[in-house]
């Protein structure tokens, strides 16, 4: 089977083909999401609030993402799986995100990392790009500054901050990344993020226009219910389900209707 790489995700936008990724944290939903056809598994750093019960992505941190990478590596076959570098893996300097990034392809077996900023991060991307590490770039709403905004408000929607998103995707891009998140950004913006670059523009909250689109796979199953952002589409209701099930378990077991023969010896 014919792994995706950087280079499909070049291609494809090339085609104007989408893109599609979504998140994994463990081996079975790395399997499902892979055994369907997506291109590429990220690793997000989401799995502190989603897998961990943090209540942001800041806590997070290089070994929790390791042990969650390795799981993943193992359940994929074809595509891409990256890594997101978790606060403070990298901010601290280009010594410590090229040893973090290297560790994280070195011991997971992942294909390329992911991290969050545009201008003020493009040295590192350019230095881990120099030293074998693709990177995937992540500019508008980034989780990890949130104690810095307050919130996890859209961004973009003054001129000076479209001018300053669009300098970061052009930094993120000239710094050699191979593909750049989009998150919670108006959609003309994206539009025209989109279009300015040749490398794929993968939306979060980005709109239609995007090369590609991501999202939380407990978000889209509907399996993390705390809450839903407007661009979270539930595609189904997995929490919903798993709820039923357990509570029929209990009353069957209470009622002695579980174990059957059927599943006895
Ligand atoms: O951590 C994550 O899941 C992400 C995506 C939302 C892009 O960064």
């Amino acid at each position: 089977m014919k792994r995706i790489t950087t280079a499909t995700f070049l291609e494809k936008k090339q085609r104007g083909e989408k893109i599609t990724v979504l998140t994994a944290y463990d081996y079975l939903t790395a399997k499902i999401v892979d055994s369907a056809g997506v291109d590429a598994i990220l690793v997000g750093d989401s799995l502190g609030m989603v897998a961990l019960g943090y209540p942001s992505t800041v806590p997070v941190t290089m070994d929790e993402m390791i042990h969650h990478t390795k799981a993943v590596v193992r359940g994929r076959e074809r595509a891409m799986v990256i890594f997101d570098m978790p606060f403070l893996s990298y901010q601290t300097g280009i010594r410590d995100a090229i040893l973090n990034a290297g560790r994280a392809l070195k011991e997971t077996g992942c294909d390329a990392v992911k991290l969050e900023g545009g201008v003020e991060q493009a040295e590192t991307i350019r230095a881990l790009v120099d030293a074998g590490i693709p990177v995937m770039g992540h500019i508008g709403l980034q989780p990890q500054s949130v104690n810095v905004y307050g919130g996890y408000k859209l961004r973009g929607k003054s001129e000076e901050e479209r001018k300053k998103l669009l300098e970061d995707a052009k930094a993120v891009e000239e710094a050699g990344a191979f593909a750049v998140v989009l998150e919670k950004i108006p959609s003309d913006l994206a539009k025209e993020i989109t279009e300015s670059l040749s490398i794929p523009t993968i939306g979060i909250g980005a709109g239609k226009f995007c090369d590609g689109q991501v999202l939380v796979f407990h978000d889209m199953v509907g399996l993390f219910e705390e809450f839903k952002p407007k661009f979270v589409k539930r595609y189904a209701e997995l929490g919903k389900e798993a709820r039923r099930a357990v509570e029929e378990f209990i009353k069957e077991v209470k009622n002695g209707e579980f174990p059957s023969d059927e599943h006895s010896y």
